[in-house]
């Protein structure tokens, strides 16, 4: 049996600095699973009654999860400063650490109320301007950047999936002791697959290449595609992308005109970045429709993207109804 400790401490598959802040993060997802355990009893459910920077109505876990993580982030030495989706700014730690942490403290914060799977995601990044503070411009790095990244489900079991640019490894919380346990060192995507994941309502919004690719899906073994494909949707990122790692998919929140404002839904530095590094290093792809989403050069920390991302053949139909 390998823990999580043993993992990022005795095998040598990281730096001491970036093993630290994994394993920070991984305690506060012990504690946002047990949270999530007593649910209602724990007065975990329900709005928190204010907005983040995006304009989206926070819950009380939202705030309560990024206070943990901010909290335990800004003790540990070898953090530089933080991002998250429920701050404006980044925050400073450390002058002096070695490490930039973003997440995306609760994401599917629409499930936590009904008592369906949420999750925690994080992307680590080198401090490149060690014994000054962190401004914003610090994280604006390519996603290829990221030293690890990873999410935390919490489903009816709570899980974590790593990366650290070599393969991806998933662990199994083990309510008892509060351990993180091994249970699969290669993760592995297939190339193809017949499940698809997207939020439908958005139809009449997406681009003309988005509407025909899942058209073909639709036409099932009468179309083009010749194979019939069914739909999951979880409404919690994390979500899907566990069972794309666990058993293949794709996963869309494609380009809308919904709002010209938001070019996507989803966030590129604390969402898609950090999917996309797993999902890579899983042997699947992950892209916008056009350029590969670890390419992207951010301009703000909290800038939108569209997101494609799994099995590579279905990852690459979509780039060819889109070139
Ligand atoms: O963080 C954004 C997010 O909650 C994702 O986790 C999820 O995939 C998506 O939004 C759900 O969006 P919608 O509410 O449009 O289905
Ligand atoms: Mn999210």
């Amino acid at each position: 049996m390998i823990t999580l400790n043993t993992y990022l401490n005795e095998k040598n598959h990281t730096s001491p600095a970036i093993a630290s802040a994994v394993s920070t993060i991984a305690n506060v997802g012990v504690e946002i699973s047990k949270l999530l355990q007593r649910g209602a009893l724990a007065d975990i459910h329900g709005e928190a009654g204010n907005q983040n920077v995006q304009g989206e109505e926070q819950k009380k876990l939202d705030v309560i999860s990024n206070d943990l993580l901010l909290d335990a982030l800004s003790a540990n030495s070898v953090c530089a400063g933080v991002a998250s989706e429920e701050l404006d700014d980044a925050t400073p730690a450390n002058p002096n650490g070695e490490v930039l942490v973003l997440f995306d403290p609760l994401d599917g914060s629409s499930n936590i109320d009904i008592n369906m799977s949420v999750g925690t995601i994080f992307s680590i990044l080198p401090y490149q301007n060690q014994g000054s503070e962190v401004t914003n411009n610090d994280f604006l790095q390519t996603g290829r950047n990221q030293l690890a990244s990873g999410y935390i489900v919490y489903g009816p079991s709570t899980m974590l999936a790593i990366t650290f640019g070599n393969g991806v490894a998933m662990f199994s919380l083990d309510p008892a002791s509060n351990e993180y346990v091994l249970i699969e060192e290669a993760v592995k995507i297939s190339a193809a697959t017949n499940e698809y994941a997207i939020n439908a309502s958005n139809y009449r919004h997406w681009l003309p290449p988005m509407q025909q690719y899942i058209d073909e899906l639709i036409a099932g073994k009468d179309g083009v595609r010749g194979k019939n494909y069914n739909t999951r949707w979880v409404a919690a990122m994390v979500g899907d992308v566990h069972r794309i790692l666990c058993r293949g998919g794709v996963f869309t929140y494609p380009f809308d005109t919904k709002d010209p404002k938001k070019p996507g839904k989803l966030r590129l530095m604390y969402e898609a970045n950090p999917m996309a590094l797993l999902i890579e290093q899983a042997g699947g792809l992950a892209t916008d429709a056009v350029n590969n989403i670890l390419d992207i050069e951010p301009t703000d920390i909290h800038q939108r993207v569209p997101v494609v991302l799994g099995s590579s053949e279905e990852v690459e139909r979509v780039k060819a109804l889109h070139a």
